[in-house]
This record gives C-alpha cells, structure tokens and sequence, in this order.
C-alpha cells in the first residue's frame, strides 16, 4: 500500500481531531437544540451523555483507528482478524458522514452569506429587518445553493492539498483565536437589557420538559457534536502516533467541545432573551440572534461591532471548515485506498454526491417545500436520520465491537500504550464499551419507539 498522508506534529493532528470536533454543531446546532428542549435540563441529559458514553466511544474509534492505520473500512476489517462483515460499520460510517457533509454545507453556506453580508452591512437593523433578511435569503431559489456548493467545493480544495498541508496548518492558528471572540460575544451578549433571564433558561432546570425523546436528542447532539459514531475519529486516529495517550486525548477534546457549546449556548440565549427571539425558533436561531448582538451590544461603538461580527462569521466558516474535511476525509481515504484511485479523484466522487444532496437539501427548506421525507423536509430529515438513527447506531455497533469481538489484549495495549499509561482505567473502559454504552443507547432507541 502507498505511503499515508502523515501529520507533521503530535500537536497538529490532535488539533485537527478538535477541529472536527468543534464546528457548527457546537455553534448552531447545540443552542437550537437546547433552546427547543427546554434548556437547562437539555444540557444536563447532555453532560451524562458525553461522558458516560461519548469518551468511551470516542476512545473506542481512536483504538481502531490507530491501530489499523488505514481507512474507515478496512480498520474494522483487519482489526476483527479478517471478518468481513465489520466492514459494514465502516460503510455506514461513510453513508453517514455523506449526508452529514450534505446538510452541513448548507448550514456553512449561510455562514459563507452571512461573513459576505456582514462585511458589506447589510445586517443593519432592527430586530425584525434582521429576521426577515434571514427569511428571505434562505428562500431564495439558488443564492443559498450557490453558498453551499461553494462550501464544499472549498473543502474539496483542501482535502485535495493533502492532510498536512491543508488541515493541520489551518486548525493551529484559527482555533484559540475562535475561542477568544466567543468569550467576548458571550460579555457583549450578557450585557444586553434583560439578558440574564437567557442565562437563567441555561442554568435552572425544569425536568418536568424531559421525555424519552428529549434523551435521545442530547444523546443525538453529544455523539454530532463529538464527530462520534461515522468512523471519522477512526480514520483521524490512523494519522495519531503510538505514544498518543488515547483517553487523555479523548477527554480533552471532549471538554474543549463541551465548554465551546456551553459558551455559544451563553452567547445565544442571553440575547435571544433580551430581543424577544423565542428560544425554540430553530435551525435559524443564531441567525437570527447574532446579528443583533452585533448592533446592539456594541451600540456605542459601531466599528468594532461591525468588525467583531465580520470575525465571527469568518472564524465559523473555517469551524465549520476543519469539521467537513473531517467528514470527506472519511470517504476519500476509503475511495482512494479501496478503489486504487488518486486521492483527487477519490475526492471527487464524495465531492459529487455531497453537492447532489446540498442541493436538495437547500432547497428544501427554502424555494421547493414539497422536498419532503416522512412530513419533514429533505434538510430535517437528514439531520433526524443522522443525528437520532445512524450516529448512535455506529457508535452502539462500535462498543460491542470493541468490547466482544476485538481481541482484549490488543484493546489494552492501545489503551495503555502497552502498559505505560492509564493501566488503571482499561476495566473500567472494558466495563463500559461491554455493557454501559450498547445497554444506554439501547434503552434510549427502546423508549423512543415506545417499546419501554
Ligand atoms: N462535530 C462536528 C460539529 O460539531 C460535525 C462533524 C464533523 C461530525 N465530523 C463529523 C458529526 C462526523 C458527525 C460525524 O460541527
């Protein structure tokens, strides 16, 4: 087999994999899913999830990726000695990681409008000029569209420059910065007359909202939010080095991710609260918060509101960035490694298939409202689909995987990097992927259907 694309630092690949991680999942779809399941309780069903499920699942992907070093396919394959018929989790790793990447762009293209929007001024306004411009550009029959093919012809460019150029050099610089600028939103935002009744519908829980349903959506948004459950951790993992202390790593980018959400999460509600958005408005949530934030906390000081809101937008865009090369990272390493082809070619064909289903996907929350599945339209369906279906199936065939079918002294020594760090922990992650992690998401897939 040819050389792999290899990461130049330690440092460079384990900041990619938080790239992954952190994106519009953290930013967009953490604050809408949380403001329709009520809040704060959301946020806790949440924090379960990520760590009583999310780290071990995490760790099981970077087990099999670094170990087998090559794609998603084929690491379950050879890992499982030879059965064949693991190679399907990695085939639906890659099925869903393409109708992620489908979505995604959509949502990364309005970013795109958003960043050129911005730069021209054409936010300014009022609360409701604000909530119309959002109305009227996501419905309009192809600008949107031209957005998303954009996006993910951008990450076509990149994933074709090679892994370390492309991913590794990008996520160093822009990352810490995004981190800043949020923790300034989030002041600017909490500095908003009548802000703290948004912090407060973040920190005070009313369990009374929680149902069946509701636990399968934190579940749903903690394995997106991770990037867990489409082999995409596997296929970053290939590029990790063996003295990578996998659970370490695991959990700090879990944390990372989690506090991003929860800052965004500070950043929306406050001022959702204090400019009469309602916190269960959706998909266009941030959209139509942020903009006011912008203005109106920087009220006294146009420039640098305008500057800081053209920043912003342009740190989500590449967010959102560094998370769809993590998901056509997936498919071209499976095409280009499995069907001998060049990666450029390989990426074509993920490229193709992507735009296909951005299209429809864009269109169907805008000018063609009868793009429907199931009374939803195309776009959330696909994210239902994904999110509350495919991700935790992935992930619940994963653990068993790992926990009965994997030889365990192989899952030790990746653990522990052959018995130098965390020894102490490997019963307890076998506990875990053997039983904790299937019989959660098992229970939670039961009560949803109304089974339990
Ligand atoms: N985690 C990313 C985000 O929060 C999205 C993402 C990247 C993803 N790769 C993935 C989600 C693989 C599921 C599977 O924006």
């Amino acid at each position: 087999m040819k050389a792999r694309g290899n990461f130049a630092s330690k440092l460079g690949i384990i900041l990619a994999t938080a790239g992954s991680a952190v994106g519009l999942g953290n930013v967009w779809r953490f604050p809408f899913m949380a403001g329709h399941n009520g809040g704060a309780a959301f946020i806790v069903l949440y924090f379960g999830c990520i760590l009583l499920l999310g780290i071990p699942g995490m760790v099981s992907e970077f087990i099999i990726g670094r170990h087998s070093q090559s794609n998603a396919a084929r690491a379950y394959y050879e890992i499982s000695g030879g059965q064949r018929r693991w190679r399907l989790v990695g085939y639906l790793g890659i099925l869903t990681s393409t109708i992620i990447l489908g979505f995604y762009a959509v949502v990364a293209g309005w970013c795109l409008q958003y960043l050129f929007a911005s730069l021209m001024g054409h936010l300014s306004g009022d609360a409701d000029y604000v909530l119309h411009y959002f109305q009227s550009f996501s419905s309009h029959p192809w600008k949107p569209v031209l957005w998303a093919v954009a996006f993910i012809l951008i990450t076509h460019l990149v994933i074709v420059r090679g892994v370390q150029n492309g991913i590794e050099r990008a996520s160093k610089l822009l990352m810490p910065l995004l981190l800043v600028l949020l923790v300034l939103i989030v002041i600017a935002s909490c500095s908003l007359p009548g802000a703290m009744a948004g912090v407060e519908f973040l920190l005070k829980p009313d369990f009374s909202k929680v149902s069946g349903g509701v636990l399968l959506e934190a579940l749903g948004q903690a394995f997106f939010s991770l990037s867990l459950g489409t082999a995409c951790l596997c296929t970053y993992a290939s590029y990790f080095s063996r003295d990578t202390n996998l659970l370490k790593s695991a959990g700090q980018i879990a944390f990372l991710d989690t506090f991003i959400a929860i800052l965004s999460g500070l950043m929306i509600f406050p001022a959702a609260f204090s400019v009469g958005v309602e916190p269960d408005a959706g998909p266009s949530l941030i959209f139509i918060t942020l903009p006011n934030v912008f203005q109106q906390a920087f009220g006294h000081l146009p420039l640098l509101g305008y500057v800081i809101g053209i920043l912003f937008y342009a740190l989500l865009v590449f967010a959102a960035l560094t998370s769809t090369i993590s998901m056509h990272e997936i498919s071209t390493a499976f095409f280009a490694e499995e069907l001998n082809l060049q990666r450029k070619k390989a990426a074509w064909i993920e490229t193709l298939v992507c735009i296909l289903l951005a299209i429809g996907c864009s269109l169907s929350v805008g000018a063609v409202d009868s793009l429907t599945l199931f009374g939803q339209s195309l776009m959330d369906f696909c994210d239902m689909l994904t999110a509350q279906i495919m991700l935790p199936l992935g992930a619940f065939l994963t653990s068993l995987f790992i926990g009965w079918v994997v030889d365990q002294r192989l899952v030790h020594d990746e653990l522990t990097n052959q018995g130098t760090v965390a020894e102490g922990l490997f019963r307890a992650y076998q506990f875990s992927v053997r039983y904790i992690v299937p019989l959660c998401i098992l229970l939670i897939f039961l009560h949803q259907f109304g089974v339990l």
